[in-house]
């Protein structure tokens, strides 16, 4: 495919998405959209690829948010008539079953700390600033923030930052929860690139598997939750790459996973 607002590479089993708006910081406007579901399903159907990693491009911003400029003149009939934002749940979040990786570079404002929280997990660069500002434009956040953010750092921290538009650093992110790991700047890129190849040589049965469970913690209670946990353990059980990972394991060398 061909892409206007990305970029899109495949480093080994690897997809690297690089947002690629850089004059407007990378804001998520609906063609950067419609081009985000495309490669995700392009990721999603190619079995040598088995992790993605999302980053912006530039020095200064992940995404700093929804498109303002494409938003400002909308009439609510619009909004609401075409659900706007419900394709990055349905088409990007819960169609992709394939773990990926938000490697945060500089701001993750509005729809774009959004979008880094719709990954299975955030590495943020120490020059990384999150923030949920949409109240300072008289909404609030649209693409599940108030959501997802409450889950991560809890509801203390979410109303401090949904109510005050105000931004954590890299820092605050990681002692709240917001974010796995924080590296340095000019190590962001090769982190989340080496961390997602570990990932894409892991059994991919078992990778989907793991992240869906780990979600499943955000739906179920904890008994249908540890349920779900079970069932799938067991599925595994069945599978050519538990075979061959226990093999190995009991023979001392490299496992060989086939995907199946
Ligand atoms: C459209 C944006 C933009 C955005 C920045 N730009 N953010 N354009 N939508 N969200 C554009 C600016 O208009 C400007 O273009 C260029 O990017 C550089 O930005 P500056 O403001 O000049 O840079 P700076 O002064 O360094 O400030 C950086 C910033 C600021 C603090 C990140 O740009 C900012 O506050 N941006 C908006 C953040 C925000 O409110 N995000 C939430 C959006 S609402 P020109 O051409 O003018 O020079 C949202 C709703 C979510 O996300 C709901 C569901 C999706």
């Amino acid at each position: 495919a061909e892409y206007e607002n990305l970029i899109v590479e495949q480093r080994g089993g690897v997809t690297l998405v690089t947002l690629n708006r850089p004059q407007a910081l990378n804001a998520l406007n609906s063609a950067v959209l419609e081009e985000l579901i495309t490669a995700f399903a392009a990721f999603e159907a190619d079995d040598t690829q088995g992790c993605a990693v999302i980053t912006g491009s530039g020095e200064k911003a992940f995404a700093a948010g929804a498109d303002i400029k494409e938003m400002a003149d909308k009439p609510l009939s619009e909004f609401y008539s075409q659900d706007m934002f419900s394709r990055w749940q349905s088409h990007l979040v819960c169609a992709t079953r394939k773990p990926w990786i938000a490697a945060v570079n500089g701001f993750a404002l509005g729809g774009g700390c959004e979008l880094a929280m719709m990954a299975d997990f955030i590495i943020a660069s120490d020059k990384a600033k999150f923030g949920q500002p949409e109240i300072t434009l008289g909404v609030i956040p649209g693409m599940g923030g108030s959501q997802r953010l409450t889950r991560a750092v809890g509801k203390a921290k979410a109303m401090d930052m949904v109510l005050t538009g105000r931004m954590m650093d890299a820092a605050e992110a990681e002692s709240s929860g917001l974010v796995a790991r924080v590296v340095p700047a000019d190590d962001l890129l090769a982190e989340a690139m080496k961390t997602a190849a570990k990932i894409a040589a892991m059994p991919p049965l078992a990778a989907k598997a793991a992240k869906e469970v780990v979600n499943a913690a955000f739906e179920n209670t904890l008994e249908s939750g540890i349920r779900h946990e079970r069932r799938m353990f067991h599925m595994l059980a069945g599978t050519a790459d538990k075979a061959e990972g226990m093999a190995a394991f009991v023979a001392k060398r490299e496992p060989r996973f086939s995907g199946r």
